[in-house]
């Protein structure tokens, strides 16, 4: 059976790592947090820098463990997993990582935003700790951001060609912990149905695509992604 799964936050909850709009959604609790990770404001503002990368030092994702989720969708034979995730989860859950699509990149990674030198990220946070409040490209002084997708940036064009591809050739696509709101991953999932996929949704939330699905399941992502997983092998 062709899975392709695509997953949001809700999938890492388990794991201890917020999610942005669920009930304790890091967007529900900071209304700011919208401007972190917001590419314009991150660029202008060093202030909206400096909070950014105190984020960063203190994202749970750092400690966070794959959990039954995770570990159940890397079982799967040959499915694709199409994340908007950013704390490869998946791959340290033993998901082949030439089929993880990380739609918005991953937190791992930095580069400079002028000259495109690339870095990691806990290079950046030693400098925070060091004292650095905005830590600048040391090739050029240009301002350092995570290789994460922000809003107001473009996916990567190569990665979102691919998860279209996947979304076109899947049976069933699992739409898993996400509310469905951003574009353009959410459209995968209107791409799978056209495609003739069978459409299951594993969200705690109704989501926008709910009336296009087989079956929508509510329950909590940890036992119900593991026992949909089941049936499917
Ligand atoms: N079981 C079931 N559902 C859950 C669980 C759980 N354990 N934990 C959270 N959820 C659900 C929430 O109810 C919510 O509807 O997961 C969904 C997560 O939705 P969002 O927080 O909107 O996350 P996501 O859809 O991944 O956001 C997409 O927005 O903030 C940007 O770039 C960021 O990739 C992110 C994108």
């Amino acid at each position: 059976m062709r899975v392709t799964v695509l997953t949001g936050a809700g999938i890492s909850t388990e794991s201890g790592i917020p999610d942005y709009r669920g009930p304790n959604g890091m967007w529900r609790r900071d209304p700011d947090h919208e401007k972190l990770v917001t590419y314009d404001y991150y660029m202008a503002d060093p202030e909206i820098r400096r909070r950014s990368w105190l984020m960063r030092r203190d994202n749970p994702a750092w400690e966070a463990e794959p959990n039954a989720a995770h570990r159940a969708l890397a079982a799967l034979p040959d499915a694709w997993i199409v994340t908007q995730n950013v704390d490869g989860l998946h791959q340290r859950a033993g998901s082949p990582p030439e089929r993880v699509l990380e739609l918005h990149g991953n937190m791992f990674g930095a580069l400079c935003t002028a000259c495109g030198a690339r870095s990691t990220t806990r290079e950046a946070i030693d400098r925070i700790d060091a004292g650095e409040s905005d830590p600048a490209c040391h090739e050029c002084g240009g301002v350092v951001k995570t290789a994460t997708v922000m809003f107001g940036q473009s996916l990567d064009p190569v990665v979102l060609t691919r998860a279209v591809e996947a979304a076109e050739e899947c049976e069933v696509f699992l739409a898993v912990g996400s509310s469905l709101r951003v574009q353009p991953a959410a459209s995968l999932v209107e791409v799978a149905v056209r495609a003739g996929a069978r459409l299951v949704v594993v969200n705690a939330e109704p989501t926008p695509y709910d009336h296009l699905a087989d079956e929508v399941i509510h329950d909590p992502i940890g036992a119900a992604v593991p026992r949909l997983c089941s049936s499917l092998t």
